[in-house]
């Protein structure tokens, strides 16, 4: 089988997460808990995490695609006020009473003032509870204005900073299009492990256009040198309609041959290792377990709730009386947004409510991302019968286990080191399973009308309909 490597950026804000109410899938949720980081005081349903996206940024990378627009006069206290009140309505809609984690990602949410973020946080405790020691990070550009901010934002709240240095390398800063050098990084990672101890991130991009192996080993060093707890590590992926794209395509720029890039990675994580750091994640790494608490919620298939333009969520929403799990997506322009946001106190787009093989597929693509992979516990909360053995009876898995790129155990199926090397080339197979044994499951049962709920297709609601 050929191998591709499989180390990149996954938005896990933009996952896709199921729930409905078929009877061979019946479980009272709010008899059986979450795993991993939710406490198990509260059923599923009734706890989820937020995410808060800032669309904006005073400059536009080379390399970036993500929902931002580039804009020097923000309307902050109009955006800040709609952030507010969606979050109000997003949170009554979703029932819940315990928001687990905040995160402020973007765009540059570091542009945003702190009273944003102390008003988005005070507009979550309004209506729930935020739980004690809640993890409340923020996305930090390190320029030398957002570096002066960081005090002020942990009087505002973050308790959590994760700081996009990319590179500590000016040339490569330079054709990256970031507004900071190498030194203004070291600054502001400087001043953040002083004011947020053991609870500092930092983004690298590796694979860049020119990079060697002995370049990208010598400067993960120096990043390990001063880096606190928590490092995430990403693959530099071309994006179509990106500046960078265009000057890879018209030959000015060269990206590393794969099997380059593939070695970076190899030797990164050895290197981040000797140096303490457990991998817990294709592409996180943390120091005397400062795991990010928001991810792992992503990972583990638990609610959460997206707050800003563009932001998605995964959430039952319990205030509307639905049982289903639905995937909701915001508009996307934030004056559409805020528009939508005044008039209707949300701006949901798209409604999906999704369907059990939908959640299933999408625990096991984000689960074998992580360390512990998709345990037993998590499995049959979702699906009791079939449970996660029987994936061994399919040829695909055993042959997969045989190879030694997974593993199943009396705790979880999960990736061994070379699995997780390859995950991208080894899931769309492992999906392809799960849609398999799930179909033949339902003809199993006959034609019983219980059962056509999990094979449906996904159903799109009109926004318009939901309030
Ligand atoms: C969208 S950014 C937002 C945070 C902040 N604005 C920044 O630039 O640092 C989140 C992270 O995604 C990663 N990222 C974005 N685009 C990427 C790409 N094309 N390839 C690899 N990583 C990317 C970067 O490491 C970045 O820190
Ligand atoms: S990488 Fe970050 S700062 Fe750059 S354009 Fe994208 S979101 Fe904005």
């Amino acid at each position: 089988m050929m191998m591709a490597f499989c180390h990149r950026l996954v938005r896990c804000f933009h996952q896709k997460t199921v729930h409905s109410t078929a009877s061979w899938f019946t479980v009272d949720s709010k008899a059986y808990y979450c795993q991993g980081i939710s406490k198990p005081d509260l059923s599923i349903e009734d706890q989820a995490s937020l995410y808060v996206h800032w669309p904006y940024c005073s400059k536009r990378c080379t390399y970036c695609n993500f929902n931002k627009y580039i804009n020097r006069d923000v309307d902050n206290v109009r955006m800040t006020m709609c952030l507010a009140k969606e979050t109000r309505t997003l949170m009554e809609y979703s029932g819940v009473s315990r928001i687990n984690s905040i995160f402020f990602g973007g765009g540059t949410p570091s542009l945003a003032e702190p009273r944003t973020i102390s008003t988005v946080i005070g507009a979550v405790t309004e209506t729930a509870k935020l739980q004690a020691e809640a993890e409340v990070t923020l996305e930090v550009n390190p320029t030398l204005l957002e570096t002066g901010k960081l005090g002020d934002f942990r009087a505002a709240g973050i308790n959590r900073v994760s700081i996009g240095v990319q590179a500590l390398n000016d040339t490569d800063l330079n054709i990256l299009g970031r507004e900071h050098t190498s030194m203004d990084s070291l600054k502001c990672v400087e001043e953040a492990v002083s004011l947020y101890p053991g609870r500092v991130s930092v983004d690298v991009i590796f694979g860049r256009p020119g990079q060697t192996l002995e370049r990208w080993i010598k400067e993960l060093h120096q990043i390990l040198s001063i880096c606190d707890k928590h490092v995430s590590l990403y693959q530099l992926t071309l994006e179509r309609g990106t500046q960078l794209f265009k000057w890879v395509q018209n030959g000015l720029l060269e990206l590393p041959h794969e099997d380059i890039m593939a070695d970076m990675y190899i030797e990164a994580v050895k290197i981040l290792e000797k140096h303490g750091f457990e991998q817990y994640e294709v592409s996180n790494f943390a120091k005397n377990g400062a795991r990010s608490n928001h991810n792992q919620a992503y990972w583990t298939g638990q609610q959460y709730i997206g707050v800003g333009p563009g932001a998605h969520g995964r959430f039952v929403p319990q205030g509307l009386g639905r049982s289903t799990r639905e995937a909701r997506i915001q508009t996307l322009e934030p004056a559409h947004w805020m528009f939508e946001v005044e008039k209707k106190g949300h701006a949901t787009r798209k409604v999906v409510e999704q369907t059990h093989i939908d959640i299933l597929k999408e625990l096991v693509a984000l689960g074998l991302r992580t360390k512990e992979g998709v345990t037993h516990e998590s499995w049959s909360l979702r699906c009791p019968d079939p449970n996660l053995w029987s994936l061994c009876n399919e040829s695909t898995v055993s042959s997969l286990i045989t190879q030694q790129f997974l593993i199943l155990d009396h705790q979880s199926l999960r990736t061994t080191r070379k699995g997780m090397a390859v995950l991208d080339t080894i899931l769309p197979d492992l999906i392809l399973v799960i849609e398999n044994k799930f179909s033949q499951f339902i003809n199993n049962q006959g034609q019983d009308d219980n059962y056509s709920g999990c094979a449906k297709k996904d159903s799109v609601m009109s926004i318009y309909k939901d309030s």
